[in-house]
């Protein structure tokens, strides 16, 4: 039985609270949605429970392919338990198609097929509308090392792998996403280890129909 303590934060769209086990939080998905960093909010009936399976299965999946994830088991229908974590304030962008703000910020044509994954970084600032970061400013102001970076560069493009190949399966074209990452919390250990954190789900990749390119994601809500 998972106990749920304090709310320790209240995002645009998911809740945290303690559990019993100072190392674990529950994680609710509610049904707020939110585009252009909380611009647009609206709840959509359901949503926070289609998000928190969505997202356990694609945890699970990566999961046993050998990616470190802070998902540890489904709760309810709209709460799962994951590792607490420190969250690094850097949002890791993965292109295979260029569209959104690729498109408006470069130029490039809506729909190009990229010769191969494009990585971006963004600071998690709402505030500042997450600005697109180097990682040379990701080192200057400390949000994460160069080791730890190689880590996260290498775990995004194998995540990129694994997931377009699942979504190709059923007929789905990953187009881009936006993953999280954090470090174990062990204030006691020397060494700590990056996981993927926070959720994958429509709200947070493009999805379009392999056929059709139906969007099959948040975009819909966007425009
Ligand atoms: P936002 O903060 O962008 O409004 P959400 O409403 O989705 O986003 O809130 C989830 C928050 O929880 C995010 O700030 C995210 O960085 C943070 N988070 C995700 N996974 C973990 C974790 N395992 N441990 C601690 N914080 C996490
Ligand atoms: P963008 O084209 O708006 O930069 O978005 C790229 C991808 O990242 C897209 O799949 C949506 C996702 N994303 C988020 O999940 N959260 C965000 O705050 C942003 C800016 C993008
Ligand atoms: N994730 C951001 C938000 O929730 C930006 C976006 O998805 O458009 O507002």
């Amino acid at each position: 039985m998972i106990e749920k303590g304090n709310l320790i934060s209240e995002g645009k769209a998911k809740s945290l609270y303690e559990t019993q086990n100072q190392n674990e939080l529950l994680m609710v998905y509610r049904d707020d949605t939110s585009a252009f960093d909380g611009k647009k909010k609206e709840a959509l009936k359901g949503k926070g429970e289609i998000n928190n399976k969505f997202n356990a299965h694609i945890m699970n999946y990566l999961g046993a392919n050998g990616i470190d994830t802070h998902y540890i088991k489904t709760v309810t229908d709209n709460e799962s338990l994951v590792h607490k974590l420190d969250m690094l304030p850097v949002e890791c962008v993965v292109r295979n198609i260029a569209t959104g703000s690729l498109t408006s910020r470069l130029g490039i044509p809506e729909g190009t097929v990229l010769e191969k994954p494009l990585l971006e970084y963004c600071y998690k600032k709402d505030e500042l509308n997450d600005p697109l970061i180097s990682k040379e400013h990701i080192y200057s102001f400390g949000w994460a090392s160069k080791k730890e970076i190689k880590i996260i560069d290498e775990t995004t493009l194998r995540i990129n792998d694994l997931l377009s190949g699942m979504f190709r399966g059923i007929g789905i074209k990953l187009v881009d996403f936006k993953i999280e990452y954090g470090k174990t919390w062990n204030k006691d250990s020397e060494e700590s280890e990056i996981v993927l954190a926070d959720e994958i789900s429509p709200d947070t990749c493009r999805l379009w129909d392999v056929k059709t390119e139906k969007k099959l994601d948040k975009d819909r809500f966007r425009k």
